[in-house]
């Protein structure tokens, strides 16, 4: 079955989170975690940027024995050799360079021409091929980038060394049927004596950097970066969990697999949202808690008849305990005989009839309906229930 990578730079583009700072142990813990979790490459931060990432990625380099190490570089021979020395010790490594394509950033940031960038394209990534098997070249705000000068950034980063190439939808402009032609037009026009490895880089500005990211899979491409709880720059990245289950669940689908254990999923997530301290919203897909609860009667019902009906995870299967029927105003009868049940009762459906309208009426003056206001409700009642 055809694989999908992972690569995850929650310690670096997830970082770049307003406010997220990691300590250099919360990051070794990460790795280790992220190592557990599946995921085929970290990047472990960005060795020019400060001591503080500059040590990490020494220190994840060191501690981890399977998963592959990257630091990011820009096209500088400076950022080339600080990721040369802090990934030294790692027994699997990669380096990342990236420079950006767009117009906008060509002439606005970097002030050079396309023939610069080529140049800068060219002669970095074959200093630091000399350095690394493994060369990822991204482009930055490729998806802003004149179609016919991505080829050629991206062909010329082949030629000069690059084996991997990770199409950056940096300020999440694209949309999946764009996201999707344009890896279309690479695979088509780049050629290349080595397999590429195409990835996909999304960011979630506009809602879509799951969607465009499971497009580029659609696509061509074999592996897609991202963050645990879709943490990043802005709106955010891809949340790596999403994709995980998107493969998972869809294999009918999308005809692949990942090395993700779903079981770790939610153990990961809790981690990074401690680290980070930004709590996991509660409405969050795969892993919030309200994504495995049910509230409506009509809803509450049918999964009380066959889980199937409205769930398409099991809470279990992405390592969370089990999922909730809250009960509230919409909540039927069946889910409240179940509660019952749960704390002790045995309800006839006679009994039943006379319950019920008591706690619809309680349940609509109130957000949700608690075992003890349960307990009320059947005191209320006044009736011979076996307990
Ligand atoms: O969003 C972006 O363009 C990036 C690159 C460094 C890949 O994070
Ligand atoms: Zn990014």
């Amino acid at each position: 079955m055809r694989k999908i990578a992972m690569f995850d730079t929650t310690l670096r583009d997830g970082e770049q989170t307003v406010g997220v700072n990691f300590s250099i142990a919360e990051k070794v813990k990460i790795a280790k975690q992220l190592q557990n979790w599946g995921v085929d490459v970290i990047e472990a931060g960005f060795p020019i940027a400060s001591p503080n990432d500059f040590q990490s990625v020494q220190a994840i380099s060191r501690a981890l024995s399977t998963t592959r190490v990257t630091g990011l570089a820009r096209m500088k021979q400076k950022d080339i050799d600080a990721c040369i020395k802090a990934t030294a010790d790692s027994k699997n490594k990669q380096i990342h360079v990236f420079i950006a394509t767009s117009p906008i950033h060509r002439s606005a940031k970097l002030h050079m021409s396309k023939a610069q960038v080529l140049h800068e394209i060219d002669e970095k990534v074959r200093y630091a091929k000399q350095y690394f098997d493994i060369v990822q070249f991204s482009p930055e705000d490729a998806t802003r980038t004149e179609p016919g000068f991505l080829v050629q950034a991206c062909q010329t980063a082949i030629d000069a060394g690059a084996t991997v190439i990770n199409i950056a939808d940096t300020v999440g402009y694209s949309n999946p049927a764009e996201f999707g032609a344009t890896f279309d037009n690479l695979i088509q026009h780049i050629q290349s004596p080595h397999k590429i490895t195409y990835s996909a880089h999304c960011h979630n500005d506009l809602g879509m950097a799951t969607a465009n990211a499971m497009a580029a899979i659609e696509h061509g491409a074999d592996r897609i970066e991202g963050t645990v709880n879709g943490i990043g720059e802005r709106a955010g990245n891809t949340a790596l969990e999403e994709v995980a289950a998107q493969i998972k669940v869809r294999q009918d689908y999308y005809q692949c697999a990942t090395n993700i254990d779903m079981k770790q999923t939610k153990a990961t997530s809790d981690m990074i949202s401690e680290f980070a301290k930004i709590p996991v919203p509660k409405n969050k897909a795969v892993i919030g808690p309200f994504a495995f609860s049910h509230e409506s009667g009509i809803h509450q019902d049918g999964y009380l008849k066959n889980h199937q009906t409205y769930e398409i995870l099991t809470p279990e299967s992405v390592g969370m305990k089990h999922t909730q029927i809250p009960l509230g105003k919409l909540s039927g009868s069946h889910a409240v005989h179940e509660r019952l049940a749960q704390i002790g009762y045995t309800v006839t459906p006679e009994q039943m009839r006379i319950i019920f309208p008591k706690f619809k009426a309680f349940a609509d003056q109130v957000a949700l309906v608690s075992n003890d206001d349960l307990e009320q409700i059947m005191s209320s009642c006044e009736m011979k229930v076996a307990k």
